[in-house]
């Protein structure tokens, strides 16, 4: 049984100086009851909290860390870096060195921009989307989540679901009459906004396989349907790869899917752990970003030279490692068929959605395709299953609408403990 007092004292310290204690409102647990742990160290599979407890953990800090926590070829390139200074505001060999290395991973990328994260990414890149085409409007998904950008916080996924509050106080009504949503999976409703906004729309953005609603696939012909209208209409094609880029495959969903949009952006993982984003696409369409063209996007610590250090060393790994992305696969595909397994077992109503080392768990009977689906998953069952392994040494995701990510410190040996886990944490969720 873990037991956190030291967590509990700091997290109500944490509330006197900090809005609700934490500086990312998943990390709350209020989604799931109970407080928050605060972490002082992780290595490998395990994240370790100020009580001394250890955790398995399936977040990656949300996706970075592939690797495992505090991957050597990671850190030893940061502590190469460091001495050299932490940032000049003037330009690197190392930008160039990224920058070439991801238009070899990424297939829709020529020219790329670094950014600090993956809301300023998106952010620039529908602003981008908007100055070339000349077009104010944009097309998202219900329950895609593009970072905290104003124009993206419409029925925008994970965070604001888990909070209850899906559009934003603080979204004037001018900024959201641009942001036109359809469901997911939606071929003919996103044909039908197109129609009804003809030449209105810049960009249509998504994330190719959505993990801000649960994890969620596109249906076949999804992808390359949207690829298709595009075309058709004259609209930039975005796929959101901050979650997906270099997780299910060196080039990211475009590369598994074989579906090339215009644009792309790109984080978490883009920084082995440091605060990085990008965003990158056509040449025709870069050229616009300031200072080839007249689309301004800025920034004091962009491509920062500690960053680059740390996401190239994770970058090349990954390049030079293609078998990394098979060896996930089955290690997460063992983990998923021995969950179902355990639910079987239990009678229990569920859809596992997984690709890659992406995984979800819905406790519903409905295949999840789209939002609306993922929300008849029981989420006070989920918030109790959190707790049962939380208690077992299990740290998932403590929100139902998240994905969870394996990474390859997760051997044979823990994928046996964490079904173990998984066994009783569910017999336990379901008496109570
Ligand atoms: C698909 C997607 N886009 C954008 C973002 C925003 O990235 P950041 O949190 O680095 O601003 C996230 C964050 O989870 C994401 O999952």
């Amino acid at each position: 049984m873990k037991i956190a007092p030291i967590s509990e004292e700091l997290f109500q310290r944490a509330q006197h100086s900090i809005p609700g204690g934490v500086n990312s409102p998943v990390r709350a647990f209020r989604a799931v009851g109970g407080n928050p742990r605060f972490m002082v160290s992780a290595k490998g599979p395990y994240m370790y909290d100020e009580d001394g407890n250890r955790y398995m953990e399936f977040i990656n800090s949300w996706g970075p860390m592939i690797l495992g926590h505090a991957a050597e070829i990671v850190q030893e390139a940061v502590q190469q870096a460091i001495p050299n200074s932490l940032s000049f505001g003037a330009p690197t060999r190392k930008e160039i060195e990224i920058a070439e290395l991801i238009v070899d991973m990424v297939p829709s990328i020529e020219k790329v921009r670094m950014v600090n994260s993956g809301t300023e990414a998106t952010m620039s890149a529908v602003r981008v989307a908007r100055g070339y085409t000349g077009r104010n409007k944009m097309i998202k998904f219900e329950g895609c989540y593009h970072g905290h950008g104003d124009s993206f916080l419409i029925a925008a996924g994970s965070g604001a679901i888990t909070l209850g509050v899906p559009d934003s106080p603080g979204v004037t009504q001018g900024v959201a009459a641009d942001t036109l949503t359809a469901p997911f999976n939606d071929l003919e409703a996103v044909k039908t906004l197109v129609e009804a906004n003809k030449d209105q729309i810049a960009a249509i953005i998504l994330e190719p396989v959505a993990g801000n609603m649960g994890l969620v696939l596109p249906e076949a012909g999804f992808l390359q349907g949207l690829r298709d209208l595009c075309t058709k209409e004259g609209i930039v094609l975005i796929f959101d790869e901050v979650m997906t880029g270099f997780r299910l495959a060196p080039g990211g969903a475009q590369q598994l899917f074989g579906v090339t949009p215009d644009m792309t952006t790109l984080g978490k993982i883009i920084g082995g752990g440091m605060p990085v984003g990008a965003y990158g696409g056509k040449k025709e369409i870069m050229n616009f970003v300031a200072p080839a063209g007249p689309v301004y996007q800025a920034g004091t610590l962009s491509g920062n030279p500690i960053a680059m250090s740390a996401g190239m060393a994770m970058l090349q790994y990954l390049h030079a490692h293609p078998e990394v992305y098979t060896n996930l696969e089955q290690t997460t595909s063992k983990m998923v068929n021995g969950m179902k397994q355990n639910m079987q077992e239990l009678g229990m109503n569920f859809t596992i959605n997984h690709v890659g080392s992406m995984f979800s768990i819905f406790f519903t009977e409905q295949p999840v395709t789209d939002f609306e689906s993922a929300k008849t998953s029981d989420t006070a069952l989920f918030g109790r299953y959190f707790n049962a392994m939380l208690q077992r040494g299990v740290y998932l995701a403590p929100s139902q609408y998240e994905s969870l990510f394996v990474s390859t410190a997760i051997t044979d040996e823990l994928v046996q403990e964490y079904l173990k886990a998984n066994s009783e944490a569910l017999k336990e969720a379901l008496l109570r």
